[in-house]
């Protein structure tokens, strides 16, 4: 069988190096950009006067039907044709004659490959933020139930001050708000069109980039033609973010998957989204929180894989190149089904706020109320602290804690304590009061709510 390229051939690879070469079996999924990017070009071509109208329209009805059947899931590839690119020129030459073979006039793979894939992260690009906004949702409605839920605050995975659950819950709204703001901006670096750049050097035809690159929807167009076929930036951009999403994910199931255990008792993760074991029958397993921890590790995989593709290669396209695709398609697909997972999760969530409450009474997470107390009736504070330290040892060996220390026995060790103080070392007060910007108090954490929410409206242009 001939090559489309086969011209200058006087022998045949062998069947295995065809196989070996072959991008088709992945690069199918870039079908429809591919299309889309053809049926630009060929306007263009025609529009520049370089095809006449009759093989322009030959063509249009030619790649209209390829898409028609290509959204039918109806088109087969063959791994003779090498890659999506050639599957599709000798599908439509197949069926539209040699006005098929007049397509690729001004234009090289290079710069189609490089177009296809612009298209196909721009597009995907939109979806991962519609995504996050999903999940930042789902937190917002939480949070908006909890502000007055207290939970213990770590620094360590150490009790350290008790917090509003809605705070915490929303420090990861933040998190995912940049990451879409890091999305958004990368769609600067992704909206450009590389096609026009030819193999490498640009082409003799009298072409017209704007044409094709307002019929492709783009917002600019690469001004170097040995950048546009072998630039990938926008590709590792898109990893880089996903692997920054998943590593939030990740801390978020770590989170998740510790609260749900025994010894934390502050979640309960519904059913549709655990699973049993097959031999302890009292087993209910976060699998699928372990699972996204899990995934990003393939996420950082395909980031380093890129970077590391692209690093010693000379300008301008290598073939090596054609190893850009895999690792962003799993990347899109594996980020796209954490999230949706992530929001089903908290969707269904049962918050166990008896326990969360009992927790924060049941630790030493007040003990810098109490420093602060003594600060407040004039102690220097470096001394309260040390004061406070030894009262912690105090209960600690007598087995209580700092609410259950009588005022009597309090004034013995610090005349200045008064009975207001019981208050001041209640876990809800202690939240309620930190009302500085950005804190952990109800009204703080109020005010932090109505930031969200009007964040949400105007995230996106
Ligand atoms: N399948 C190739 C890729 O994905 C398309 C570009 C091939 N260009 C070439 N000159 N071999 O990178």
């Amino acid at each position: 069988m001939k090559k489309l390229w086969g011209g200058r051939f006087s022998k045949q690879p062998e069947e295995w190096v065809d196989e070996f070469g072959a991008s088709i079996s992945f690069d199918q999924q870039l079908a429809s950009h591919d299309i889309k990017g053809s049926l630009a070009h060929a306007k263009m071509l025609f529009q520049c006067g370089i095809i006449e109208e009759s093989a322009y329209e030959n063509i249009k009805k030619g790649l209209l039907s390829l898409q028609q059947q290509e959204q039918e899931g109806e088109l087969s590839y063959s791994v003779k044709y090498e890659d999506i690119h050639l599957n599709l020129e000798k599908l439509l030459t197949d069926n539209i004659g040699p006005d098929g073979g007049k397509l690729h006039t001004a234009r090289s793979r290079n710069d189609q490959v490089a177009t296809d894939f612009h298209l196909y992260v721009k597009e995907e690009t939109l979806l991962i933020m519609d995504h996050i906004e999903e999940l930042q949702k789902s937190l917002l409605n939480l949070a908006d139930e909890h502000v007055e839920t207290i939970i213990p605050g770590y620094t360590h995975l150490q009790r350290a001050q008790p917090v509003s659950f809605a705070h915490h819950l929303l420090a990861y709204f933040w998190m995912l708000d940049r990451d879409k703001e890091r999305l958004q901006d990368s769609l600067k670096r992704t909206d450009i069109m590389p096609l026009g750049a030819g193999a490498l050097a640009g082409t003799t035809f009298d072409i017209n980039r704007n044409i094709t690159m307002t019929e492709l929807g783009f917002s600019g167009k690469y001004p170097n033609s040995l950048d546009a076929v072998s630039d990938r930036d926008f590709a590792i951009e898109c990893c880089s973010n996903a692997s920054m999403i998943m590593m939030h994910l990740s801390r978020f199931c770590e989170e998740l998957i510790l609260w749900s255990s025994e010894e934390f008792g502050f979640i309960e993760i519904s059913d549709s989204f655990t699973t049993g074991s097959s031999m302890m029958p009292q087993k209910k397993n976060p699998d699928m929180a372990e699972l996204i921890r899990g995934k990003s590790g393939r996420v950082f995989g395909s980031l380093v894989s890129l970077l590391t593709l692209m690093k010693g290669l000379p300008l301008a396209y290598n073939k090596d190149m054609q190893e850009d695709k895999e690792p962003v398609f799993d990347t899109v697909k594996t980020v796209k089904g954490c999230l949706s997972i992530m929001t089903g999760m908290m969707n269904e969530i049962k918050i166990n706020v008896e326990k969360m409450n009992k927790a924060v009474h049941q630790d030493f997470s007040n003990a810098t109320e109490l420093a602060d107390y003594l600060a407040k009736k004039g102690i220097p504070f470096r001394e309260a602290h040390e004061l406070v330290g030894q009262m912690v040892l105090h209960c600690i060996q007598k087995g209580c804690y700092l609410l259950e220390i009588s005022i009597e026995e309090y004034k013995e060790w610090c005349p200045l304590v008064e009975k207001d103080l019981y208050d001041a070392l209640s876990p809800k007060t202690a939240v309620e009061r930190r009302n500085s910007e950005g804190g952990t108090g109800f009204d703080a954490v109020r005010q932090q709510i109505d930031s969200a929410k009007s964040k949400m409206y105007i995230s996106k242009n």
